[in-house]
């Protein structure tokens, strides 16, 4: 007689399980600076056993053993590749191509059940097959047009910032839509071509027209749409896994895709009916951000701003999207090193949406070894700022904008933004008086408290750096350190 406590089905659904749990953990995990290289790890594990669970399950023969060999040997070097080579301004458009891949996986299954196997299959299965080839579709073209303009392989044509191109995505839609009504009665017929057609051209004709730098905004939508396809396509399987996983993935960027919007302060039809952001992320909403609009600049030497970094006992560093491009992190901690080992409270404030994607600035800084308790966020950071000596804002611009509070007429207005105008000093390293990604002009330059030191960050941190050690107070490090040691001994 069988045991029934040792069946394969309990064994594979017991594998399922825990994947699930640990998907869920480390999706959790992630949400945290802290947590989320071991979060990370965790989600790895859980799809290893996913794997693991599904080779139990259908028990391949000796031909299905050397396919799946041959793509996960594959597929694995690729990932490998890519993870070790892209650098950190690049992520987003990693993250495009592999909800890219997730999109054309679930729309091969669906394809492949609908060719194949759909004889047998239900009308559960069948709707499902359309809803994952549809999503599939859109989620893969999308996300490699995505991918293509981030990488400036693909500028935006002229004529998609007309209305045309609602006229033909409309077209589109209605044509997938009555290929995927039609589909679940012929599944292998034209019906599915339709859709696959006419919602791969769709992915194109909606992404085609968003600028670059609304562009992580529409890859956390894909994403999001990669997690509801792959639901789809678990329907289609039969696997509760893939469904759970799915419907995680679609719930997570859709809530990532809420948050960023209001960060940006952009409504996501805005985003995606908007029209095209100029290349340099500049706005069609804004203006006035030009060097010429200003009249009451002060500026001042490296040299006046380390005099104010050695006499302050508070300083915030806020990072922004120029200080990724200039790769200043390193020299960024170093200066926080020797100002702490001078007595100087040191702390970063993090904007949500600081620089060009989610948790941007948090990797950067990590990649340094910034200590993640100093990295504040936002609403804990903004009521700090009226007991703050020295704010330096480095390569930012709109999340620093105090227009966003207090001018209703700005294309900011509403955005919450970090308040260092509140600070008693305001230094901000960028290298002209040109606009950030909202294209318009900031208040907080002309302040009185407020000091623009032009240059490159890393070259103006490098240049705070030696004017710092230049004044002596490497030398008092120096002088702390043999203490500290005496002390010890
Ligand atoms: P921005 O407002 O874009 O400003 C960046 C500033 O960096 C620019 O004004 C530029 O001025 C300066 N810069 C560029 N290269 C530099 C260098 N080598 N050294 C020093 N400065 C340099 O950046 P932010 O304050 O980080 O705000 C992010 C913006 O991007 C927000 O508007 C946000 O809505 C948008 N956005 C964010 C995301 C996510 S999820 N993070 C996604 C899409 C869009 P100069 O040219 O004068 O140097």
């Amino acid at each position: 007689m069988t045991n029934p406590f040792l069946s394969i089905d309990l064994l594979t659904d017991a594998i399922d399980l825990v994947a699930v749990l640990l998907l869920a953990l480390g999706i959790k995990g992630l949400s945290k600076v802290r947590s989320a290289r071991g979060a990370n790890q965790l989600a790895a594990v859980a799809m290893g056993l996913a794997v693991l669970g599904l080779l139990i399950e259908i028990q391949p023969g000796p031909m299905a053993w050397l396919w799946i060999a041959a793509g996960s040997a594959a597929g694995g070097l690729a990932g490998l590749i890519t993870a070790r080579r892209v650098p950190m301004t690049a992520m987003p458009e990693v993250v495009a191509l592999f909800n890219g891949c997730g999109g054309l996986a679930s729309l091969l299954v669906a394809v492949g059940v609908a060719l194949f196997d759909s004889a047998s299959a239900d009308m559960v299965a069948l709707v499902s097959i359309a809803i994952s080839v549809f999503v599939g579709s859109i989620t893969f073209t999308g996300s490699i047009v995505a991918m293509a303009k981030l990488q400036g392989w693909l500028d935006t044509p002229a004529w998609t910032q007309s209305s045309v191109r609602h006229v033909v995505n409309i077209a589109l839609a209605v044509l997938s839509l009555v290929g995927a009504v039609l589909l679940p009665g012929d599944p292998t017929g034209l019906p599915l071509w339709l859709v696959v057609i006419g919602s791969s051209l769709l992915g194109v004709g909606v992404t085609l027209p968003i600028g670059g730098a609304d562009m992580p905004v529409v890859i956390s939508l894909l994403n999001s749409y990669s997690g509801v396809a792959a639901a789809a396509a678990g329907f289609v399987v039969g696997s509760q896994l893939l469904i759970v996983a799915g419907a995680m993935v679609g719930s997570a960027g859709l809530i990532l895709t809420q948050v960023m919007c209001t960060a940006m302060n952009r409504s996501l039809l805005s985003v995606l009916f908007g029209g095209a952001l100029g290349a340099s992320g500049g706005s069609a909403v804004g203006g006035g951000g030009s060097e010429a609009g200003y009249t009451r600049i002060t500026s001042c030497s490296p040299e006046e701003c380390a005099m104010a970094l050695e006499q302050a006992e508070r300083v915030v560093f806020v990072p922004g999207y120029g200080l990724a491009v200039a790769q200043a992190q390193h020299a960024l901690r170093e200066l926080s090193k020797l100002l702490e080992a001078h007595g100087v409270e040191v702390s970063y404030a993090i904007h949500p949406v600081a620089g060009r994607m989610p948790g941007h600035m948090n990797v950067l800084l990590a990649e340094a070894d910034v200590p993640y308790e100093q990295l504040i966020e936002m609403d804990l950071i903004n009521p700090e700022f009226p007991r703050t000596d020295v704010v330096i804002v480095l390569g930012a611009n709109d999340v620093v904008n105090p227009d966003a509070k207090s001018d209703p007429t700005s294309p900011l207005y509403g955005m919450p933004v970090l308040e260092v105008d509140q600070a008693r000093q305001v230094f901000v390293v960028k290298r002209s008086l040109g606009a950030g990604y909202a294209g318009i002009a900031n208040a907080l330059f002309e302040l009185p408290q407020t000091a623009m030191v032009f240059g490159d960050a890393k070259a103006v941190l490098n240049g705070l750096l030696s004017e710092l050690r230049s004044m002596g107070v490497g030398k008092v490090v120096a002088k702390k350190e043999k203490e500290k040691q005496k002390v010890a001994v």
